[in-house]
């Protein structure tokens, strides 16, 4: 199969975000508090970007911004996302091409879950585990 759907059951549909009147300040520790590196940013409820640990590395830290400054000033916006049936290489070419390491995943316009790089090369990695041990036996079976 080799979609994001699968990865989805297995980490979960949560995504972790915070409403873009909140503070970097706030968002760091909400990261660090969750062991994440990105948030879904909101308004009014509704999903308007993202924020990322290199937007506060690039956005904040390089351009000399207040830890007070409001998401809405820093989000990165609009979402690239990929759909529950996007496979695990298509999602990889698109962290490529667009340089992003957190996608959202959507379906019928709502967002249903979230990847990141290391939980496609965490599915990767395993699947060629499998592979290579079924490989083994088959070998040493014949
Ligand atoms: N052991 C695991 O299951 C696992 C899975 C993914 C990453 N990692 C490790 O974490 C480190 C960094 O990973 P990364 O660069 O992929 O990014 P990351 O630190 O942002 O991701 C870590 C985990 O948090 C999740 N996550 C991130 N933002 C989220 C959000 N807003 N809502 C819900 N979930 C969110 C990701 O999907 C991923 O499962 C690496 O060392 C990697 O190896 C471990």
């Amino acid at each position: 199969m080799n979609r994001l759907a699968e990865i989805l059951a297995e980490k979960g549909d949560v995504v972790l975000r915070l409403d873009a009147d909140a503070s970097v300040l706030d968002a760091a520790q909400r990261m660090v508090q969750y062991n994440v590196g990105s948030l879904l940013v909101t308004d009014d409820g509704r999903d308007v970007g993202i924020f990322t640990e290199r937007d506060y590395l690039r956005r904040v830290t390089l351009e000399h911004r207040s830890e007070e400054t409001p998401l809405r000033d820093v989000v990165s916006s609009p979402l690239i996302v990929a759909a529950p049936d996007t496979t695990v290489e298509e999602c990889m070419a698109l962290m490529t091409d667009r340089r992003v390491r957190h996608v959202p995943v959507a379906d019928d316009g709502k967002i249903v879950g979230l990847v990141s790089i290391g939980d496609l090369v965490k599915f990767r990695s395993k699947q060629q585990s499998f592979e290579l041990r079924y490989l083994t036996e088959y070998i040493t079976a014949h």
